[in-house]
């Protein structure tokens, strides 16, 4: 997952939205940790899941914004994290669980899917605009 990541870390322009879809423990932070390393924003063990803290950010300035909606329940909630501001940054933006909130988000994104099952994972890459299905 972190090569794949540093992959396409090589691949996307300096601002893109990539939204991460995959069950819990699918490797979804794993990838981040290698768009990280890619944009040499953060080395893989400085990357942390924001499960609880939502929004963590790497490189300075900011290159690489990482965004977990697992814990979000409403859109409110989601309005209140400012995410517009940050969609308009020269950066790239990784989004976790976005299909909670496919109707709010930027239809405008490259849609990452991982499929774990034993031993193995199963990866897509799609430039999409109607791949999210509701939560
Ligand atoms: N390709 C892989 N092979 C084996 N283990 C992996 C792989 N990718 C990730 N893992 C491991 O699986 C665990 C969960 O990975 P990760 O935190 O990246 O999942 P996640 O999709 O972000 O989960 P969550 O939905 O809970 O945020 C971690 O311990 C990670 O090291
Ligand atoms: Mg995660």
């Amino acid at each position: 997952m972190i090569a794949l990541g540093e992959l396409l870390a090589a691949l996307l322009p300096s601002r893109a939205l990539v939204f991460l879809q995959g069950d819990l423990g699918a490797g979804k932070t794993t990838l981040v940790k290698g768009i990280a390393k890619g944009l040499h924003a953060a080395m893989p063990e400085e990357v942390s899941s924001p499960t609880f803290t939502l929004i963590h950010e790497y490189g300075d300035p900011a290159r690489v914004y990482h965004i977990d909606l697992y814990r979000l329940d409403s859109p409110r909630q989601l309005e209140a994290l400012g995410l517009d501001e940050i969609f308009e940054r020269e950066a790239v933006v990784v989004v976790e669980w976005p299909e909670k909130f496919a109707r709010w988000l930027p239809r405008a994104h490259l849609t990452v899917k991982i499929s774990a099952s034993a031993g193995a994972r199963a990866i897509t890459v799609e430039s999409a605009r109607e791949s999210l299905t509701p939560h």
